[in-house]
């Protein structure tokens, strides 16, 4: 998605500057061509060698002295790059963005750019929390600038308060929402269910099931960074939320189902991916099952079924984890569910399915074609199957 693409990463002089490093590195390693713009402030903080060994690329420092080809560097750049981040942002130059004030080589950049500009403030938190500083990115926001909210924490001052570079995860999801923006899936909305649901036995116990969630989360990034506006219903997961999503969290297949019937309103594609319990405790103790009796009995009933019983004008995108006969269940289920799709994985292999960071799968449609895909990471699976779901969206 960063392949290809040019990020300036706009660097000003605050403590949050040696971060810098880390969100070069990960956008450089992600494919992005990388070009550094320092203030003078910034260079105090952190080395411009450290980020040109980073980038493989030039460190822009001065207005009139450009490291790379052109004289006029501020304006080539301005047009070449694709978005512009400003990681760490200080509150100084946050106020001359604000002020539309052009006096180094990145305010200078910013005024000349239409690429879009994502501000990433940190700073002590009573700066932040200034009235200037306030009215300064309401300013920007309003002029569309993309904010990222500082997060809550230490401070360099050894305070806790409201202040801190935002996560990088965050900021280089932002990055790649941005640059998603004009992607295949712009204006479409997709629903996208993750997690294994937990069905409750008593205040302190559930059913529950090995999913981790990994490839939902997959397809909702995914479908975020090729312009889509995102739901995700998600079960109980130790994910990260991911940005730019809307994040619905449910826990049991009930839930799930209340949250997907009105998340898919006006959506034009489902995306199944969560592991939905197939059954429930019938009845849930108000108090925690006693260790007395030598056995325990368990009755269990149905849990919805969410693809079948969730109706609309939308493509169906289900999921079949299976043990064995995988192409032959997963067509069964493609055909008695009424999808669009079906992904099918073998769930036995060490390196597809529950909790890997990999998987295998094979991609159905409603036309019986049938895809088997090698062993790829949950990203490229994601992205496989939202190629499919351009295919018949269209
Ligand atoms: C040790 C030190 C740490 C600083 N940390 C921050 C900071 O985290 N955020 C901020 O907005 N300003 C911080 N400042 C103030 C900026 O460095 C100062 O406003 C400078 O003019 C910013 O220049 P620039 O916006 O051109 O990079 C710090 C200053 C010093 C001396």
């Amino acid at each position: 998605m960063l392949a290809q693409k040019t990020v300036v990463l706009g660097i000003t002089g605050g403590i949050a500057a040696y971060k810098a490093a880390d969100i070069a590195s990960k956008l450089t390693q992600a494919g992005a061509k990388v070009e550094v713009v320092m203030t003078e402030s910034a260079t105090k903080f952190i080395a411009p060698l450290t980020l040109r060994n980073i980038t493989g690329r030039p460190v822009i420092t001065d207005l009139f002295e450009p490291a790379a080809e052109h004289s006029l560097e501020h304006i080539a750049l301005a047009e070449a790059t694709d978005v512009v981040l400003i990681a760490p942002a200080t509150a100084n130059t946050i106020a001359k963005l604000a002020a539309g004030i052009a006096d180094n080589m990145l305010t200078c950049l910013v005024l000349a750019t239409k690429a879009p500009v994502i501000v990433a403030p940190a700073m002590n938190d009573n700066m932040f929390q200034n009235p200037a500083t306030k009215d300064n990115l309401a300013r920007l926001k309003a002029r569309g600038f993309v904010i990222i909210e500082p997060g809550y924490g230490r401070l360099a001052s050894g305070k806790i308060g409201w202040g801190r570079l935002a996560e990088i995860e965050t900021i280089i999801g932002t990055v790649k929402q941005m640059l998603g923006r004009k992607g295949d899936l712009a204006g479409k909305r997709i629903v996208v269910t993750a997690g294994g649901t937990q069905e409750p036995i008593d205040p302190v116990r559930h059913i529950g099931n090995r999913s981790s969630g990994k490839m939902g989360y997959a397809v909702a990034e995914a479908a975020r960074d090729r312009g889509a506006e995102v739901t995700l219903v998600t079960a109980p997961t130790s994910l990260a939320q991911p940005v730019g999503v809307e994040v619905v969290p449910v826990q049991t297949a009930g839930q799930m189902k209340e949250a997907v019937a009105k998340a898919v309103a006006k959506a034009d594609a489902l995306i199944m991916a969560a592991a939905v319990a197939d059954y429930q405790p019938k009845s849930i103790s108000p108090a925690k099952i006693k260790k007395e009796a030598p056995t325990l009995t368990l009755e269990l009933v149905r849990t919805p079924d969410i693809l079948t019983e969730v109706k609309g004008d939308f493509l169906k995108v289900g999921f079949a984890a299976e043990s064995e006969d995988v192409i032959a269940n997963a067509k069964e289920k493609l055909k008695k569910k009424g999808l669009d799709l079906i992904v099918a994985n073998d769930i036995t292999s060490a390196e597809s399915g529950f909790g890997t960071d990999t998987n295998k799968v094979t991609i159905i449609d409603r036309n019986g074609k049938v895809e088997s895909l090698p062993l790829l990471s949950k990203r490229e699976v994601a992205d496989k199957i939202l190629d499919k779901v351009v295919e018949l969206i269209s």
